[in-house]
């Protein structure tokens, strides 16, 4: 019986430990073991940019400017639909004429997680706020 208990407690336990923050946090990991970090910093989650090309010293959130390097993604959930940006990493679609430099390398999994995370970036939490007319 208290076997039983038990084991229906692990299972719930286990469902709370598999729901979205950890998504997202999980995605956040696989952006720095996919070396994402090498072009891409995202200042509002504490993601250095640890490569040494130069384009966002002035630019931090790379709005327009996507042609003088690589962007800040800080706001790129609020630029981009997570269908666009998971097609865009496969290279199937361009941003301006330009394909993404680097084709994914990684698992399905690990691009969904990624896109997850990134999705998330820089939306505004409530855009229909009320009483704001
Ligand atoms: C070799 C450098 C490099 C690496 C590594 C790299 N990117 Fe990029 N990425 C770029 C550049 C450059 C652009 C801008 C493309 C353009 O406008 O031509 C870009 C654009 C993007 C955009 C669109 C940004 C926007 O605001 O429109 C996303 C999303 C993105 N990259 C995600 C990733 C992810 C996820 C990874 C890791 C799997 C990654 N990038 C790895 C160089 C890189």
């Amino acid at each position: 019986m208290w076997k039983l208990i038990a084991c229906g407690l692990w299972v719930a336990f286990a469902a709370l430990l598999t729901a979205a923050p950890a998504a997202a946090e999980e995605g956040r990991d696989k952006f720095l073991q996919q070396r994402c970090n090498l072009c891409h910093g995202i200042a509002t989650d504490g993601v250095e940019k640890l490569g040494s090309s130069p384009a966002v010293a002035d630019d931090p959130f790379g709005e327009e400017d996507a042609s003088n390097g690589p962007p800040d993604l800080s706001l790129v959930g609020d630029r981009h639909q997570s269908e666009w940006i998971v097609a865009f990493l496969r290279k199937e679609v361009d941003l301006d004429g330009r394909k993404h430099p680097m084709g994914f390398t990684g698992t399905e999994a690990e691009l969904d997680s990624i896109v997850a995370y990134l999705s998330e970036l820089g939306k505004t939490p409530d855009e229909s706020s009320p009483g704001s007319d």
